[in-house]
């Protein structure tokens, strides 16, 4: 098999919501210049696909989903989408982005599979878990937590019907190292990148829940998340996360996975136009960009 590869970008909060804070600038505001330098950038990577791990918009305009419809069907790489809790938060967002971004979801849902070449890929959509601790697809109309500021009481879980789905899949799949991307992560944010004031997104509820069913999986499982806004990467038994950052908030990266039959490396990019990341930086708030072990690095598969 001659080496191939794959690019993953996360939470591009595509929109014209005014521009926020996290734990660096979040530049709503120009997240389409963005995310027009990093489609100019990624051509050059010659990608078989790009994997966009949720958080795609930060809107409630019909208008500016055509908008995005329009810069996703000039792409010439294929695009493999990932709800993330912005596309999840109600039914009309979610209906919305499923008609508008058609081509991103092959099978019309949030929760689909495909394999390509010697990998096979799960991508999974998390649910709710409201206040009543009940379990649903949009966040609860109740909780009216600005999501841009903070996730104070938002919880997010991999609902019975998508545990089943991911445990029949790694059983129909046993010969293939499986990716599986979930916009939330199972591993909480190491130490090694925390800093004062430091924002964090949370883990998924059932994080243990679902890392049983992968541990348990003969091949490597790595799973690709977003929703930190950072770059982290963690190791535990056969299982390899690796959380990228956001689009749309410093150091405004993307990773390339370049696949061999016993290997792949993973390297961190950022855009040509380093203007983006100096804008969204607050000083002292450089550790999301994470360390050597989080950015560059090779998984034996
Ligand atoms: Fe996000």
């Amino acid at each position: 098999m001659k080496k191939w590869s794959f690019v993953q970008c996360s939470d591009l909060h595509l929109g014209n919501n005014p521009d926020g804070v996290w734990n660096n600038r979040v530049l709503t505001s120009i997240s389409f210049d963005i995310f027009q330098c990093f489609i100019k950038d990624v051509v050059s990577y010659s990608p078989d696909f790009i994997i966009v791990t949720g958080d795609i918009c930060s809107c409630d305009d019909d208008m500016v989903s055509e908008k995005i419809k329009d810069v996703f069907n000039s792409l010439k790489i294929p695009l493999y989408l990932l709800g993330g809790n912005h596309d999840l938060s109600t039914h009309q967002i979610r209906e919305r982005e499923l008609k508008c971004f058609s081509t991103g979801f092959p099978d019309g849902k949030f929760t689909y599979a495909f394999t390509h070449k010697n990998l096979r890929f799960c991508m999974i959509e998390v649910s709710w878990v409201w206040r009543d601790s009940t379990i649903h697809a949009i966040r609860d109309p109740d909780h009216n937590v600005n999501m841009k500021e903070s996730h104070t009481g938002l919880r997010w879980v991999l609902s019975k019907e998508h545990l089943l789905w991911l445990e029949n899949e790694l059983k129909e799949h046993q010969n293939y190292p499986i990716v599986v991307s979930i916009h939330t992560p199972l591993f909480p944010i190491p130490n090694r990148i925390m800093f004062e004031g430091c924002l964090d997104g949370g883990v998924l509820v059932n994080a243990k829940e679902v890392l049983e069913l992968l541990y348990n999986h003969p091949q490597i499982c790595i799973v690709l998340s977003g929703h930190m806004h950072m770059n982290y990467t963690v190791r535990e038994q056969n299982v390899v996360q690796i959380t990228t950052s956001a689009l749309c908030e410093y150091p405004i990266e993307f990773r390339r996975f370049i696949v061999d039959e016993d290997k792949i490396e993973v390297c961190t990019f950022g855009l040509s136009n380093p203007s983006f990341a100096q804008q969204s930086l607050i000083p002292g708030n450089e550790k999301v960009r994470g360390f050597l072990e989080d950015r560059d690095f090779v998984i034996k598969i």
